[in-house]
């Protein structure tokens, strides 16, 4: 940290999970500075400050952003004992990253990698997320009643999807190309909304997340992401922020849990969860947002 900044922030930058969690972590007097408990969230706190969570020192990071794409075979979690690789072991140093949501372990294309708590928590939103774009090769015909159904909603068993844009790129005789943009994010949503309308999806690949898109990234690349695409994700996740009323509902991100001891105060209140909307944690790898 280089300039003053306000404790929640610094918090949050420490990868202490979302906003609204560390400004109740302050709240609740968990947060000490120079040894006095701090409980008003926008206390200035200067470089040489000394901020301890349930008394273990915390310290706001440099903020990484990356784009991978993930090939085949690849879990996008931080663990999975039952997958070969995992994401974040595509990147030098990936374990202090966190992939903002999920992708199936046989999807490929684009993930955000990022230590930045806030940001992800506002992204990963199961129903006002950002815009996704998959291309996928299904198997059948490819009806003009289906297109619709597809675009105007699939009655699934967690419900109704909200509209999808929805094109039919190539058909030929047994199976077919077709890109779909989501602004959703609930587990094996894309495969399942096609087998609902009778076309098993075989190939599902992540061209767009958000603003970011990259045709170049060869499968298993990697870059960190410019400063332009990193203030288009900021402002993606402002308004999904904003959608929401301001606060991001449902568990934070934690974030670093490998990178730094995690305080008492903050496991009880935050479980380290991986995306909002996966149900289960980082042995599966089967969700996708
Ligand atoms: N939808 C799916 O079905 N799978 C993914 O990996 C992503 C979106």
């Amino acid at each position: 940290m280089s300039q003053p900044m306000n404790l929640v922030v610094y918090l949050a930058r420490a990868g202490l999970g979302s906003r609204r969690s560390c400004d109740e972590l302050i709240r609740n007097g968990s947060v000490t500075v120079n040894d006095k408990v701090v409980t008003f969230p926008r206390e200035k706190i200067d470089p040489e400050d000394v901020v301890l969570v349930d008394g273990e020192p915390v310290e706001a990071r440099e903020l990484r952003y990356f784009l991978v794409n993930k090939p085949r075979g690849v879990a996008s979690t931080r663990r999975d004992p039952h997958a070969e690789r995992v994401i974040v072991d595509l990147v030098p140093n990936g374990r202090i990253l966190f992939p903002v949501g999920r992708l199936d372990v046989d999807t490929t294309g684009l993930i955000v990698l990022t230590n930045d708590g806030v940001l992800a928590n506002r992204l990963m939103h199961p129903r006002y997320g950002v815009p996704k774009t998959y291309v996928a090769r299904v198997r059948g015909k490819v009806s003009r009643r289906a297109l619709g159904t597809l675009r105007q909603g699939v009655d699934l068993e967690d419900g109704l999807t909200s509209p999808a844009e929805v094109n039919l790129k190539k058909q030929s005789a047994k199976t077919a190309l077709v890109e779909i943009t989501i602004h959703e994010g609930r587990k094996r949503q894309v495969r399942r909304m096609f087998a609902a309308v009778g076309l098993p999806v075989e190939d599902l690949h992540r061209r767009r997340y958000g603003p970011i898109a990259d045709k170049g990234l060869e499968p298993g690349g990697y870059r960190e992401l410019a400063g332009d695409e990193v203030e288009a994700l900021r402002r993606a996740g402002e308004e999904v922020a904003a959608a929401v009323g301001g606060e991001v509902e449902g568990p934070p991100v934690l974030l670093a849990a490998e990178a730094a001891p995690v305080p008492e105060a903050v496991r009880a209140a935050v479980p380290a969860v991986p995306a909002q909307g996966d149900p289960e944690p980082e042995s599966e790898g089967a969700g996708s947002v």
